[in-house]
């Protein structure tokens, strides 16, 4: 049963902020094919977020690095239209904004024009500043990542809770700020202490949507196939599985494969 205390039948990145201001907490899903973002989007999730985590997902990737700016249009058109309400956000993936501005602005017009998305999410702070103002003045919603941001990994060495220390949590409070300064709509705060994402989201006034970063933020994005118990080798604490899918698939196409060898599918009435 939805919460939600205002209907929207589109959202829009003002209808978050509108949501920020009215407490009302924020539910943000991935998805990267049709099918699941129409039932992400009938469970009125209110942002599917194509994220480059289709790298690992989709693509059985190590890393969110080898995804292309073709395959993240590719997934985002077909989360487009399975979309009726939810905003469609679009990770622009590694390698298509790092280099300068004019990159930056030509891989989020390739995104929005190709796939009929709604705005981009891109990962870092003041290091990408120019590149974010030149997307915004291009009239294209950018949401911000920051904390642990997996295009980093191999900076990073590990996937470990980020911003522990006071020198990192007070660049990471800054460049929140900085974001929110240039006309971001949004923030994700990834794997981060939850006394930080809670301070973080009191000082500034844009939404700050967590993901294993506490209950104390504006709102949460999970990936649907870990929430669904599909990708079962991923355990992090923060992750709540809502099913386990991998093992209900599995019995499923094992129940098939066996009809199949025994020859009871299909019976009479499921042939012509
Ligand atoms: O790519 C992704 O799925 C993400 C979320 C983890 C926030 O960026």
């Amino acid at each position: 049963m939805s919460t939600a205390k205002k209907e929207y039948k589109r959202v829009t990145v003002k209808s978050l902020i509108e949501m920020k201001q009215n407490g009302e907490k924020i539910s943000m899903l991935t998805a990267y094919d049709y099918s699941m973002a129409k039932i992400v989007d009938s469970a009125n999730v209110d942002v599917i977020l194509v994220g480059d985590s289709a790298s690992n997902v989709m693509a059985g990737h190590e890393t969110t690095l080898p995804i292309t700016l073709d395959q993240m249009i590719y997934h985002a058109s077909s989360v487009v239209k399975a979309a009726k309400r939810a905003l469609v956000v679009v990770d622009i993936p590694f390698g298509s904004y790092q280099s300068d501005p004019k990159e930056a602005l030509r891989s989020a017009i390739r995104i929005m024009k190709e796939s009929g998305a709604h705005a981009v999410k891109m990962e870092g702070g003041v290091e990408i500043k120019e590149s974010v103002k030149r997307i915004l003045h291009a009239g294209i919603p950018v949401m911000g990542h920051l904390g642990l941001t997996p295009q980093s990994i191999y900076k990073f060495g590990t996937y470990t809770v980020r911003a522990k220390e006071d020198e990192e949590a007070k660049k990471l409070m800054e460049d929140a700020k900085l974001l929110e300064k240039i006309g971001c709509f949004g923030v994700v705060l990834e794997k981060i202490p939850a006394q930080l994402a809670k301070k973080v989201a009191e000082h500034v006034s844009i939404p700050i949507i967590g993901i294993g970063a506490g209950g104390g933020v504006d709102g949460q994005v999970l990936v649907v196939h870990d929430l669904l118990g599909m990708t079962h080798e991923f355990n992090p604490r923060f992750l709540r599985r809502y099913m386990n899918l991998y093992e209900e698939m599995g019995q499923a196409i094992g129940n098939y494969v066996s009809d199949v060898k025994s020859s009871d599918f299909p019976n009479p009435d499921e042939s012509y």
